[in-house]
């Protein structure tokens, strides 16, 4: 679906405009736009800490400094993706973070699927896949205060309109919604149905339903994994995802290993 000017430049006011059209709770109640920073997970995290409340979007049209998961970068020309951090005031233990990964990736995964991507795939810990390729990568940061979670913000980026050719070697591993559906996108309508997912999706915080869609969307399940983990390298087969989000493989010699998403880098098999 084709809506707007895609290739425009967000703005406050269309950010307001789409997300006024749908109920979306506290998420995007506070929107920090920026048409270029650093990263967005730097401003979401220092207004984390001087108390900004929970929904707080902050969004941008460009990156300078992007980051990924493993101190990777995260690039998108200017005005192609959506780039965007999410404050969160999570009652979790440290232990169960990756649940409010899961609470945005089941909201992006529906949101993108409403506008003709489907079947959205869940790659463990935090990708989102279209046909094998990654087209969204998830980066949560936190605070921890006692035995609870002060803060989580979750830096989402969403390959919308991007387009990638051979030769550049992300045309082999990533892919866009433009790109799979064949149209380009209204980020900021895609943004608003986010924010409406996730106003749901956050209801299911501490519901067994909300491990059974992830779940379901992933695609990990079942197969031979290799990762990297502060004992080494293990290998086995993935079997299953716990309350936590952690995932458990067995190795050929029928031990199990307990894989967490802050702690393991998954390698090629
Ligand atoms: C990954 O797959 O490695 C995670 C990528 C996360 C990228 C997003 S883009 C918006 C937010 N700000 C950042 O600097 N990173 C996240």
């Amino acid at each position: 679906m084709t809506r707007g000017e895609p290739m425009e430049p967000l703005s406050k006011r269309r950010i307001w405009n789409a997300l006024a059209r749908l109920e979306t709770g506290p998420f995007g109640a506070n929107v920090h736009y920026y048409p270029r920073i650093g990263s967005t997970n730097d401003v979401a995290r220092e207004l984390a800490a001087s108390h900004a409340p929970e929904g707080t979007l902050v969004i941008a049209d460009e990156q300078t400094a992007g980051r990924g998961r493993m101190g990777r970068r995260w690039e998108a020309p200017p005005n192609t993706g959506l780039l965007m951090s999410l404050i969160f005031r999570p009652r979790l233990s440290p232990a169960d973070v990756h649940r409010v990964v899961m609470v945005c990736g089941l909201a992006v995964a529906e949101a993108c699927e409403a506008s003709g991507a489907a079947p959205v795939a869940v790659k463990w810990p935090n990708d989102l896949q279209l046909g094998g390729k990654k087209f969204v990568g998830i980066l949560p940061e936190s605070a921890i205060m006692g035995d609870r979670l002060a803060w989580v913000i979750v830096g989402i980026g969403v390959n919308v309109n991007q387009v990638f050719t051979p030769p550049d070697p992300l045309y082999e591993t990533a892919t866009s919604l433009r790109m799979v559906t064949g149209s380009a996108h209204d980020r900021a309508a895609l943004l608003a149905r986010i924010m409406s997912r996730l106003n749901e999706w956050y209801g299911y915080l501490h519901d067994e339903r909300l491990l059974e869609a992830w779940r379901e969307r992933c695609t990990t399940l079942g197969q031979v994994i290799r990762a990297r983990t502060a004992e080494g390298v293990v290998k086995g087969k993935a079997e299953e995802i716990d309350l936590s989000g952690a995932l458990w493989i067995r190795d050929e010699a029928g031990k199990r290993h307990r894989l967490t998403a802050s702690e393991v880098t998954l390698l090629r098999t």
